[in-house]
């Protein structure tokens, strides 16, 4: 026991005042800790990112823009957008999330002092709702095409089966040709999971979920490179995988894929990254984590692309001709085009069929509780709801909103939804955040603290980045986009400009309207609180 004696008056109340406000303080910060769930260890974080940065987005798109931007070439773009602002917007998310302990809205408040902010975290969040209706229903074929993939006696016309059997596509999303109940079965199984993984919370649901599935995600994807690489004429399509073509370097459309693709496959732009930072125990090592996450991301990706071309390459060389001629578009690659090339392997189609739709499964289903926990945590933390009725009500607007895909006519929606939801939502918001963060907050008082969480630290060269060179890209790739969408009804070959054009706005303003009400009437705030280090 501490003894008093010999101490003046004055002495004893200081001393004992110290031990109060300690005792006090002490008691706050546990309460602080116990009211907010975290990640029980680094891996447990690490898998959890990357599983939400691994998904859809690197196994069928990454590879399809590959080959849309002159093959190996793309790889020089897609590097200098994950320097210049993948990872410094990265480090941003994590950095806000890791100082805050809050979920989007809560945290913008928080960190700027600022109810008004909270908004930037309110359209991220209607963000995340839209992605995840239709992020959903492709996660909801994969699940159907495992179960399909034994009888690729279908492969032989995949075309007409996906579009015509598979969806019941009527060629137009006017008309919706009544509801596709096998997908909206697949669909509402695929919330099912998902609302489940979530209830059961952050360590004990998603953690102990990433950390059992992305590993196996790995391993998979392994074993499918090598089944490619084996196939006679394989390496024809790696050699076009490879092999750069520099000339479409001079077109500024593929630095914009490029800098589009980065944004969607680190799943920043949506507050994910500012959720699952702010459940980092401690310090969190962000600029170390973020590297991690970063780069594991674009070697799965760039795994998935020789899963992908090496198949291409033997079914262009089983067909006799060039690999130009068997690609198709976006989505087809992987629902389409690719059962095709498995339905001729000699041997093993069927299990290689299973193999990639499990992959597929797996990075959606990462990425897709990961919205779904950027959802209903800010919800949860905002409104004071439980875990469970935070979950429930999320995962029921979403499966809502996702009916519409269910339908017949839902392949064209698919289509539009997504692409407003990329390139509108997602690129105006890490604009937005580049702005606040570069010039209002003070990008070095963010450094110093970024830094003082990790061993790996980032020079002026992030601040450079982040004030000047993301916004100006930004704009850019925005602006062009717009003028592109005016012209010709973007995305190309779009047959429906100008209903894509109607509803996208549409979304894009309506989910403004929805953000700023949120705000108004969300039950806490934190522009007065104090950080906690
Ligand atoms: N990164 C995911 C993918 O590559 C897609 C994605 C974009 C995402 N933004 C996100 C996932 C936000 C979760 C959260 O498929």
């Amino acid at each position: 026991m501490l003894s008093l004696n010999g101490l003046g008056k004055g002495e004893k109340l200081k001393l004992i005042e110290i031990f109060y406000i300690q005792k006090y303080l002490s008691k706050s910060h546990i309460l602080v800790k116990m009211s907010r769930e975290s990640w029980k260890s680094r891996w447990g974080f690490i898998m959890a990112a990357t599983g939400s940065a691994i998904g859809l987005g690197n196994v069928w798109r990454f590879p399809y823009i590959t080959y849309d931007s002159g093959g190996g070439a793309f790889f020089i773009p897609f590097l200098f957008a994950l320097f210049t602002a993948g990872i410094p917007i990265l480090i941003i998310e994590l950095g806000i999330g890791g100082k805050t302990k809050r979920s989007p809205p809560l945290a913008f408040q928080k960190f700027f002092s600022k109810k008004k902010v909270g908004w930037v975290g309110w359209w991220a969040i209607i963000g995340a709702i839209f992605l995840a209706s239709y992020y959903s229903v492709i996660i909801g074929w994969s699940i159907s095409y495992i179960g399909l993939s034994p009888s690729l006696g279908w492969g032989k016309n995949p075309q007409s089966f996906f579009m015509n059997d598979f969806l019941g596509w009527t060629g137009n999303p006017l008309n919706l040709g009544g509801m596709n109940f096998g997908i909206l079965a697949v669909l509402a199984l695929t919330w099912v999971i998902t609302g489940f993984i979530i209830i059961k919370g952050v360590t004990k649901g998603i953690e102990k979920c990433v950390k059992f599935v992305m590993p196996i995600c790995w391993v998979l994807i392994m074993i499918l490179i090598i089944r490619a690489v084996t196939l006679p004429g394989a390496t024809d399509g790696l050699n076009w995988y490879l092999s750069p073509d520099f000339s479409k370097l001079s077109e500024g459309r593929v630095w914009i894929n490029a800098y589009g693709q980065v944004f969607f496959s680190l799943s920043v732009g949506m507050g994910t990254m500012i959720t699952y930072g702010s459940y980092m125990k401690g310090k969190g090592e962000i600029v170390n984590n973020s590297f991690i996450i970063a780069f594991a991301d674009a070697l799965f990706a760039f795994l998935s692309g020789l899963a992908v071309f090496g198949t291409l390459g033997f079914m262009a060389s089983s067909i006799g001709v060039e690999i130009t001629e068997v690609v198709q578009q976006g989505m087809e690659l992987a629902f389409v085009t690719y059962p095709k090339a498995i339905s001729m392997m000699p041997l093993g189609s069927g299990i290689t069929g299973i193999l990639f739709f499990s992959i597929l499964l797996i990075a959606g289903l990462t990425s897709l509780i990961s919205l779904v926990e950027t959802a209903s945590g800010s919800i949860m933390e905002a409104f004071n709801l439980s875990r469970k009725k935070a979950t429930v009500i999320i995962c029921l607007i979403d499966f809502g909103m996702g009916i519409i895909f269910a339908t017949k006519g839902g392949f064209g929606w698919v289509n539009i939804i997504d692409l407003y939801v990329n390139y509108a939502g997602l690129i105006f918001i890490v604009l937005i955040e580049v702005i606040l963060i570069g010039w209002i907050y003070n990008t070095k008082r963010l450094r110093i603290w970024v830094n003082y969480t990790s061993e790996l630290t980032v020079g002026s060269w992030w601040d450079w980045s982040v004030k000047i060179f993301c916004p100006l890209f930004l704009i850019a790739g925005l602006a062009a986009t717009i003028i592109d969408i005016i012209q010709s009804g973007y995305p190309k070959n779009n047959p429906y400009p100008n209903l894509a054009m109607i509803i996208g706005l549409t979304a894009f303003v309506v989910g403004m309207l929805i953000a700023y009400q949120l705000l108004q009437i969300q039950k806490v705030n934190t522009t007065m609180e104090k950080f906690e280090d």
